[in-house]
């Protein structure tokens, strides 16, 4: 099932081409993207997109992204976009960026969600990846993907991390590519309405977003999981085996409470932003990387590399939440289910 990976040209022209087959046939590919991999289908076959659900273990209320591999595609989904939804396209396409637009009444009505309900709008998305846009010019359609891990797991980041999620048979084909050079997954922006609205926190900041379209950009997105407008933010993510908690405060503190709690436990994970000394030996640490670029490319790997290490406790430092930590905050918070303890 998962594709050699491979520096020759003839053999990724090769898994590419198999892989566009699969999607024009109707199977399921995990492929890479800039964010995290997705686990791709023909966004016009039905079945095929019955079958991501199915596959991935996914509440049939959850749409999905649409990926695209060229601008001029956005026009053909997006019914009469507001004129700062072009500036941003212009700017951060391709890029970590989905568009929540009302879909284009010629579309069909499920288009963007489960096959078996009606979707009002449409989430689009033009990745940065080469492997990724080849793929979908390949397969000569646009991609219906979600992350590619098994619904509730941390989203995958490599190859492997697909590979460890499915059993033979659940999915088609893994092809490989380029690592994920963000790790974690895109901004998702509602432009439906006159003021453009973060539904989930991503590299591209509200900041960002502001000052490429001059116009105020709210932030729907709380730690919390009450009245979620992206309907995938109110189910469980990213969650490790291990019940976790996020600690907020200075290292001294942190170090303390982490002392007196991990007799507690067997084994404890940690993940902090660079090594912690004086520690107990129970306790095992994993470092993501000192910025808030590193932490997110590894968050998810590392979050994943606790369920091999079998620890019955997690611990994560908490990264100060203002442009890309504010993305990751959501990500720990998450995989913590809302658990921050101030230190
Ligand atoms: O970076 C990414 O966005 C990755 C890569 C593969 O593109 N994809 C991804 O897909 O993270 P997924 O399905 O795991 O997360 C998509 C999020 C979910 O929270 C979903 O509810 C929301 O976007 N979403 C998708 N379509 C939507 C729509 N029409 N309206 C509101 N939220 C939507
Ligand atoms: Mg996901």
């Amino acid at each position: 099932m998962l594709a050699e990976g491979s520096e020759n040209c003839t053999a990724i022209s090769y898994n590419l081409k198999k892989a566009a087959g699969v999607i024009k046939a109707g199977g399921l590919v995990a492929f890479p993207t800039e964010t995290v991999y997705g686990l791709g289908a023909d966004a016009f076959n039905p079945q095929a997109v019955a079958r991501i659900y199915s596959a991935k273990g996914r509440p049939g209320d959850n749409p999905l992204i649409t990926h695209i591999a060229s601008k001029e595609d956005f026009f053909k989904l997006a019914d009469t976009p507001y004129p700062y939804t072009e500036k941003l396209i212009e700017v951060f396409w391709p890029g970590a960026l989905t568009l929540i637009v009302k879909k284009k009444p010629n579309l069909p009505p499920w288009l963007g969600g489960h096959p078996n309900n009606v979707a009002e709008t449409l989430g689009i998305r033009m990745p940065a990846h080469e492997t990724a846009l080849a793929l979908i010019t390949a397969a000569g359609c646009p991609i219906s993907a979600p992350s590619a891990n098994k619904a509730g797991k941390p989203s995958p980041t490599k190859a492997e991390h697909v590979a460890d999620d499915y059993l033979p048979g659940e999915i088609d084909f893994i092809l490989q590519g380029q690592a994920s050079d963000i790790g974690i997954e895109s901004t998702v922006l509602d432009v439906t309405g006159e003021q453009p609205v973060v539904l989930r926190p991503g590299a591209i900041t509200v900041s960002m977003i502001e000052e490429v379209t001059g116009i105020k950009c709210n932030n729907h997105n709380t730690y919390s999981m009450n009245a979620p407008k992206a309907p995938g933010m109110k189910y469980r993510h990213y969650a490790p085996k291990a019940p976790m908690a996020v600690l907020d405060g200075d290292i001294e503190n942190v170090t303390k409470y982490i002392i007196a709690e991990c007799a507690n436990y067997k084994k404890v994970g940690l993940l902090t932003k660079s090594i912690i000394t004086g520690l107990p030996e129970n306790v095992v640490t994993l470092t993501c990387g000192a910025d808030e670029k590193a932490f997110a490319q590894n968050l998810f790997a590392c979050l994943r590399e606790f369920d091999n290490l079998g620890v019955d406790k997690i611990y994560a430092q908490a990264i100060s939440d203002t442009e890309l930590g504010t993305a990751i905050m959501d990500r720990l918070s998450k995989a913590a289910e809302g658990n921050i303890i101030n230190v």
